[in-house]
């Protein structure tokens, strides 16, 4: 026995309904992309790097009277080793270093105790950053050295 199948295709016209059915798929085309759409572009968006200020897309420090520190003027009237306070991330104060070949270090230093949250002041004499509050003790980058300091 024998079984043979032929294909056969009808014309778009001869149909019954096309038209119907053609609207039915446009109408849950829509129903679908429109929601996916809104929902797809937030998630996009999560993914592109927020523009911003600068190159490395950091927060640029503001003086003591909130203007923008600009490096080469900063370092006109800061000599190696100073320690100056600025408004850094959410701002916090924090201290911009001049590293001792006359350039500004890549990092701050938040000024407040990680004790109980007094700004600590910079003490030249001693090198170190010493907090009026209770006597905790950081060195010259920020490091507990000594005293009651953790918690935070
Ligand atoms: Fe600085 Fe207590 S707040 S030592």
């Amino acid at each position: 026995m024998r079984i043979t199948c032929q294909a056969t295709s009808i014309p778009a016209d001869r149909v019954p309904d096309m038209g119907k059915r053609q609207l039915m798929n446009l109408l849950l085309l829509g129903a679908i992309s429109l929601p996916s759409g809104f929902m797809l572009v937030p998630y996009a968006a999560f993914f592109v790097p927020s523009g911003g200020r600068g190159t490395g897309g950091g927060t640029v420090a503001k003086d003591a009277i909130g203007n923008d520190v600009i490096a080469e003027e900063w370092l006109k009237t800061h000599g190696p080793g100073d320690r100056t306070l600025t408004q850094g991330l959410k701002g916090d104060p924090t201290y911009l270093v001049v590293e001792k070949d006359r350039t500004l270090a890549t990092y701050g230093i938040n000024a407040v105790c990680t004790h109980l949250g007094c700004v600590v002041p910079w003490n030249q004499a001693e090198n170190k950053f010493i907090c009026p509050c209770h006597g905790s003790q950081y060195n010259d980058q920020g490091r507990v050295v000594r005293g009651p300091a953790p918690l935070r």
